[in-house]
């Protein structure tokens, strides 16, 4: 095991092996989904506000079902399907701003079309915008001519085969004798339905709550715009309330979850390194749908799959028992008086560090760090890599001040992070409130497991390989930092909220005058302990990051793992570098890696510019030397660059 500190080295701690039991059900992994319409529809907001028919309004501005009619009557006009083609679904007034919001659906015999909707919205008469997404008429008069030829259809045994066809998507079986077993009948009318629906119950197993569901006849506006017959089956269960559309053929054409669990934190929000940036915000699901698809709390409080946060003001080893913030029905929005001492804030920050540690875990996921290579996850969706490892993360931990550290042993088995209250200033700050302190520890996790494969923890121990642990800590907490307003001469330094200086020696900058780091600092004799290093190998891939972004740009939001563009490309190079790479490998060694995974990657589009920002820095492709052996500067290209 593997403890790795910010600034100083502290003892050595014991390993929790506390496990995790997690209950699958059948639709566990499922998730909802609609077709993604090809021509997408547009939200038109009018300069001019545009007048509703004052035949159909009939001076009645504040009655809603008049503006509904009316304005029915003008998507009829810009969508081009007639008004007994669509139907108001809700219209209301609001009472604050007295804007009356109409909102319809397409129909087709009568049946609503899902996927077709459209929404007016009207002040003083005036439409001031509106939108709609309805399907051509082109296609509402092909699906009404195949409705009139389908009216012999023995309803209820189509009904009931939709319900199946559910169930399997959903992964419970419901066969012939279940089917059998269930009864049909109709209904006259039910909330959020449209005309008569029928009622299925007796169903056996544990596909529906109380062993009943809903369905009625309806259509689904497929991505091409096709308007598509399907039932529409709506089931409960105790962790879902699907809503789905199920074609003739038992195809799932759209599935929603109405019981679908929403989580809002109020903190800086990624883009947001520290109090000194900006201000906190209530951010509403912020999970990755690939690398968090069951999001990020588990049953409330800050746990979940990826991390445990709590508090621990002893400083002690238990932390399964601590306190954390429970939430109000998955919001997180607690008190924060930076004027006043950490602890009177330890909810806002144990949900900071629960939502950037939830950051960091899916944003090395999206960029490969993941079930297969080791990544810390109490329950591996995919089935690979070992399970039973979600971080633990301790705000405020009281074992230590001025520093913070993570622990990392080999995959399967949980790492620990512990971040510290500082103490230079008056009030004290909380380490748990600066994104590139909480960053760095988290980077120590990803580039233990990802050097020498997730089962062994041991290659990045000390000296080059321990020092470069380090620096790329230091160097993805700055790639997540970069936004627009940042060029290749801004500088940056870590810590700065939480010590009120930098930690490092010297800032993070293209310039060798204000950091002269090269490769050669590695011979100096002040330049042993592994944060020494790790700022020689911080400052060398700082210059090849802005090397990537000025050739190739900066993308805005690197969720998007837009690899065209420098930053982006930048963390999947350091990603890729640290799975090629040997074990206790030497800078030299990391550089060809990374060289190798970009050739691999670009077909080597980026060579001649990372080598001249290696080169800048002593690490030109002749450059030589590992722990124990003198370092040989080069400060020249190939010759084909
Ligand atoms: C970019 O980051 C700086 C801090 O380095 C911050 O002050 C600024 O508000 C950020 N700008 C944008 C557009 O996010
Ligand atoms: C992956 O996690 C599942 C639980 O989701 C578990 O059953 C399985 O054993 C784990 N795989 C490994 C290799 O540990
Ligand atoms: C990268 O590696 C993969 C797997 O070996 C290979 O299929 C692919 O062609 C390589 N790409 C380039 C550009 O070399
Ligand atoms: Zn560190």
């Amino acid at each position: 095991m593997r403890i790795t500190n910010l600034v100083f080295v502290l003892a050595t701690a014991a390993v929790s092996t506390l496990a995790i039991s997690s209950s699958t059900g059948a639709s566990d992994g499922v998730k909802p989904f609609r077709p993604l319409l090809k021509s997408k529809p547009k939200f038109t907001v009018y300069k001019e506000p545009v007048a509703l028919d004052g035949n159909l309004l009939k001076g009645k501005m504040e009655d809603p079902a008049a503006v509904g009619i009316a304005a029915a009557e003008f998507i009829s006009q810009t969508s081009g399907t007639p008004s007994s083609n669509m139907r108001v679904t809700s219209a209301y007034t609001d009472a604050s701003s007295g804007v009356t919001h109409v909102y319809l659906v397409q129909t087709v015999a009568g049946k609503d079309v899902a996927n077709s909707v459209a929404n007016v919205n009207v002040a003083k008469g005036k439409v001031i915008s509106s939108s709609h997404s309805f399907a051509p008429i082109a296609s509402v008069h092909k699906a009404e001519q195949a409705a009139a030829s389908m009216q012999g259809e023995d309803k209820q045994e189509a009904a009931k085969r939709a319900l199946a066809a559910l169930a399997k998507h959903l992964g419970h079986s419901l066969g012939a004798a279940d089917l059998a077993q269930a009864s049909v009948s109709p209904v006259d009318s039910i909330h959020g339905s449209n005309g008569q629906y029928l009622l299925i119950e007796g169903i056996t197993g544990d596909l529906a709550l109380d062993g009943s569901a809903v369905a009625e006849q309806a259509y689904v506006q497929d991505a091409q715009g096709r308007v598509v017959p399907a039932w529409r089956v709506n089931v409960e269960q105790t962790d879902h309330w699907w809503n789905a559309h199920v074609a003739a053929d038992g195809t799932v054409l759209k599935l929603t979850d109405w019981y679908a669990r929403s989580e809002s934190y109020r903190v800086y929000p990624a883009n947001v390194n520290s109090p000194d940036d900006g201000a906190r915000k209530l951010v509403a699901d912020p999970a990755n749908t690939k690398a968090s698809p069951k999001g990020w709390v588990t049953e409330g409080a800050t746990y979940g799959n990826n991390v445990w946060a709590q508090s621990n003001p002893t400083g002690g080893g238990t932390w399964k028992t601590n306190h954390r913030p429970a939430g109000n029905h998955g919001v997180f929005d607690y008190a924060l008086d930076l004027g006043q001492q950490p602890k009177t804030y330890i909810d806002a920050a144990i949900t900071q560090l629960f939502y950037t540690a939830n950051i960091l875990h899916d944003l090395s996921f999206v960029y490969g760090f993941d079930e297969a290579s080791g990544n810390f996850q109490d329950v591996n969706y995919s089935g690979q890599g070992l399970a039973g490892d979600a971080v633990i993360a301790n705000a405020q931990d009281g074992s230590g001040t001025n520093n913070a550290n993570f622990a990392t042993p080999p995959d399967g088995q949980r790492p620990r992070m512990r971040m510290y209250v500082w103490t230079q200033t008056s009030p004290q700050r909380d380490g748990d409130l600066e994104q590139d302190i909480v960053a760095h520890e988290y980077s120590h996790g990803i580039s233990t497991r990802l050097t020498g494969g997730p089962a062994d923890s041991d290659c990045l121990g000390s000296g080059e390989p321990g020092g470069m642990g380090e620096g790329w800590g230091d160097v993805i907490s700055t790639i997540l930092r970069l936004n627009a307003t940042h060029t290749h001469a801004t500088d940056f330094i870590l810590g700065k909220y939480a010590y009120g200086k930098s930690i490092r020696r010297y800032p993070y900058s293209t310039s060798l005058r204000t950091n002269p780091s090269t490769l050669k600092f590695l011979d100096r004799p002040d330049y042993r302990e592994v944060h020494d290093i790790g700022e020689v190998w911080a400052e060398i891939l700082y210059e090849v990051l802005w090397a990537l972004v000025d050739k190739n740009g900066l993308a805005e939001d690197l969720f998007d793992r837009d690899l065209t563009k420098g930053n982006a490309l930048m963390l999947q190079l350091l990603l890729d570098g640290m799975k090629l790479q040997p074990c206790n490998p030497s800078f030299i060694d990391a550089r060809d890696a990374i060289m190798q995974a970009e050739r691999n990657l670009t077909g080597g589009k980026n060579q001649c510019a990372m080598w001249a920002a290696f080169a800048k820095r002593g690490m030109g492709p002749s450059a030589s030397g590992s722990d124990g052996y003198t370092h040989t500067e080069d400060y020249w290209v190939p010759d084909e660059c």
